[in-house]
């Protein structure tokens, strides 16, 4: 059940897009996650008070935080495979952690519409950035959508745990 949201459909072309990218970019994805971040934190530099684990290490620097890299990371692979499941599915789905978990947590921590459009933005030019060679209009339309479909799930759930 997505709730009623109305969804346009994902088309194959689109679901190849960013899968081909996501599987140039993989082998690197703890690093482009680090560059995702670090550019997040350049156009929002209040965001990184969100991070409950950034404030309690301040002895380690942003770029070696794991959890900064882990979050990240699942930044990337769930908008990818969001992707492949809004073609599949119709919808946004994910596996590992369900939506509501999602929702109650990115409320719980205060994330607000900006810093999902910031995320976004700092995405799209990461992924540009790292694959210069098959980035294309298409491609960036492809991300997008995979991406905002998947926020947009997460937003509904985005209310205080019951
Ligand atoms: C935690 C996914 C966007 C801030 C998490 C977790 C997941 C997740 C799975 C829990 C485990 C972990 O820390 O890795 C996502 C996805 C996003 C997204 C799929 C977009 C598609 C954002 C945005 C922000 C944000 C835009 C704010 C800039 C946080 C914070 C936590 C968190 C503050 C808790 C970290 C802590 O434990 O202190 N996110 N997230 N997330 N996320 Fe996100």
């Amino acid at each position: 059940n997505n709730g009623g949201l109305i969804v346009k459909a994902f088309s194959e072309e689109q679901e190849i897009l960013v899968v081909k990218s996501w599987n140039a970019m993989k082998k690197n994805a703890s690093e482009l996650g680090l560059k995702l971040f670090l550019r997040v934190f350049e156009i929002a530099p209040t965001a990184k008070k969100l991070f409950s684990f950034l404030n309690d290490s301040n002895d380690v620097p942003l770029e070696k935080n794991p959890k900064l890299k882990a979050h990240a990371l699942t930044v990337f692979a769930m908008t990818c495979e969001s992707a492949v499941n809004l073609r599949k599915a119709g919808k946004a789905t994910v596996k590992d952690s369900n939506l509501k978990d999602l929702g109650e947590l990115h409320y719980k921590y205060g994330v607000v519409d900006e810093h999902f459009e910031v995320v976004r933005f700092a995405l799209l030019e990461t992924i540009k950035e790292a694959v210069p060679e098959m980035w294309s209009s298409e491609m960036k339309e492809a991300w997008t959508e995979a991406y905002n479909q998947l926020v947009a799930a997460i937003k509904q759930q985005m209310k205080p745990s019951a």
